[in-house]
C-alpha cells in the first residue's frame, strides 16, 4: 500500500516535469522597464526615458520592437531617439537599453504609461510576442516659471559660494608665483657666478 502512494506520486512528479518543459520550450522571454531618468520633471525641458530590455529567456529574441505612444504630439515635443525603436537581436542574459527625450508641453500630473513590445520568442516562432514594459507612474511637471524661482535662489548660493572659495585659491597661487620669482631670480644669479 504505502509503496503504491511512493510510486504514485514519482509518477505525478515526472508528470508535472514533463508538462512544464512542454509549457516552457526553449525560448526568449523579455523583461521590460521603462525608467524616467530626470529628477525634476519641467516644462519644456527635456525628460529622459531609459528603456531596459533584459531576456531571461534561454534563446535570443529576435526582430524586437519597443513602441511608446504614451508621448502624445500634444503634450510633448519629440526632442531624440525612436519612439518606434527595433531591436534585431537579444542574447539570454543580456541587457540592452534604448533611450528617448521628450519635452513636456504642458504643466501638471501626468501619468506615465507602459510602452508595447514585440518579438519573435524563437527563429521558427509563427507569431510575434506581445509584452508591455513597466510603467514610471504619475510624476509632477512643474511649470518653468516655478523652476525658474527655484533655480535662481540655487545660483544666487552658487555664487556666493564661488566668491568665499576664490581666497582660498587665490592665496596659493599668490604663495607660488612669489616662490617662482625668487627661484628664477636665484637660479639666474647662481649661473653669474
Ligand atoms: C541586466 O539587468 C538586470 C535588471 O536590471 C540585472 O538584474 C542583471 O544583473 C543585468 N545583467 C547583466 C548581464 O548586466
Ligand atoms: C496610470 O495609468 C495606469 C494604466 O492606464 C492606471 O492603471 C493607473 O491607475 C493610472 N494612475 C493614476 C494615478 O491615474
Amino acid at each position: 500500500m504505502k509503496f503504491h502512494i511512493f510510486y504514485l506520486a514519482i509518477a505525478a512528479l515526472l508528470a508535472t516535469i514533463c508538462a512544464e518543459e512542454e509549457l516552457q520550450p526553449e525560448a526568449a522571454r523579455l523583461l521590460v522597464s521603462k525608467h524616467i531618468l530626470n529628477k525634476y520633471l519641467v516644462e519644456n525641458m527635456d525628460i529622459i526615458v531609459k528603456y531596459s530590455v533584459y531576456n531571461v529567456g534561454s534563446v535570443a529574441a529576435l526582430e524586437v520592437e519597443i513602441t511608446d505612444n504614451s508621448f502624445h504630439p500634444d503634450h510633448f515635443t519629440h526632442v531624440s531617439g525612436e519612439l518606434n525603436a527595433r531591436i534585431d537581436r537579444v542574447a539570454p542574459f543580456t541587457n540592452v537599453s534604448h533611450t528617448i527625450v521628450v519635452r513636456p508641453k504642458k504643466f501638471g500630473y501626468f501619468n506615465f504609461t507602459s510602452a508595447e513590445v514585440l518579438y519573435r520568442r524563437t527563429e521558427d516562432a509563427p507569431r510575434l510576442q506581445v509584452a508591455v514594459s513597466s510603467a514610471p507612474g504619475e510624476g509632477l511637471i512643474v511649470s518653468y516659471r516655478d523652476y525658474a524661482k527655484k533655480f535662481s535662489s540655487h545660483v544666487i548660493d552658487w555664487a556666493a559660494f564661488a566668491v568665499m572659495t576664490l581666497p582660498s585659491l587665490a592665496i596659493p597661487f599668490a604663495l607660488w608665483f612669489s616662490s617662482k620669482n625668487k627661484y628664477e631670480k636665484l637660479a639666474k644669479s647662481s649661473k653669474k657666478h
